[in-house]
């Protein structure tokens, strides 16, 4: 063997061999125990659970919630991190909301609780309890549209209209609250709807125009 084969292990480069560890005889003996304590925490922690116990411990927790959407009263039990917009969409079949960045950057998701406009996907479903929720599909009067849905269609404020849900249910916000004084201010209370069409000047001139018949 010559001296670049020696076994790290048995030839410590320097010191006391009986109290210095050289790397590898550290991480062997440190491997070793560690493997140890976990094996020892799986024989000797608590016993097992039986099968019964193990799912309701694996279940995670859920609410029931009674909230009103689009005029209809809804009670559902659903796990305490469900969403809004996942309720909406999987639970009650409401695809118009839809999930664009699932993380509050893009407006796709936008609907109205107790008349405000919010990120649906950032809205933790449990929390409305008693809650008035309108989404796009609640919009309209029957065949009748919301003048701004109308206004959308009559300004060709869309392309693809991914976005155009959450455009609208942000524009009824942003008419209600009064920030439509000028094509700026409605622009600025609308920069958190993204439209990756880039449909902007139309979508701005559709809200001034359903806020000025108001
Ligand atoms: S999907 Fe909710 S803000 Fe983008
Ligand atoms: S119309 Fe396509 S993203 Fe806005």
């Amino acid at each position: 063997m010559s001296p670049n084969e020696l076994d790290e292990s048995a030839v410590p480069p320097s010191g006391d061999s009986r109290t210095t560890p050289t790397r590898r005889t550290f991480i062997a003996t440190t491997t070793a125990v560690g493997g140890a304590v976990v094996a020892g925490g799986l024989i000797a922690g608590s016993p097992l659970l039986d099968t019964d116990e193990a799912v309701a411990a694996d279940a995670a927790p859920a609410s029931r919630v009674s909230l009103t959407v689009n005029g209809t009263r809804r009670t559902v039990t659903v796990d305490n991190r469900t969403s809004l917009l996942d309720l909406l969409r999987e639970h009650f079949g409401l695809t118009g909301s839809k999930r664009g960045c699932n993380a509050g950057a893009c407006g796709a998701c936008t609907v109205l609780v107790d008349g405000h406009r919010v990120n649906s996907c950032l809205t933790l479903a449990v929390r409305l309890e008693g809650a008035e929720v309108t989404t796009i599909e609640g919009l309209s009067d029957g065949d009748r549209l919301h003048p701004l849905q109308q206004a959308f269609i009559d300004e060709d404020a869309f392309q693809c209209g991914y976005c155009t849900p959450g455009q609208i249910m942000s524009g009824v916000g942003c008419i209600k609250e009064g920030h439509t004084g000028s094509p700026e201010e409605i622009r600025e209370w609308m920069s958190g709807n993204i439209c990756r069409c880039g449909c902007y000047v139309k979508i701005v001139r559709a809200v001034e125009q359903t806020a000025g018949r108001k």
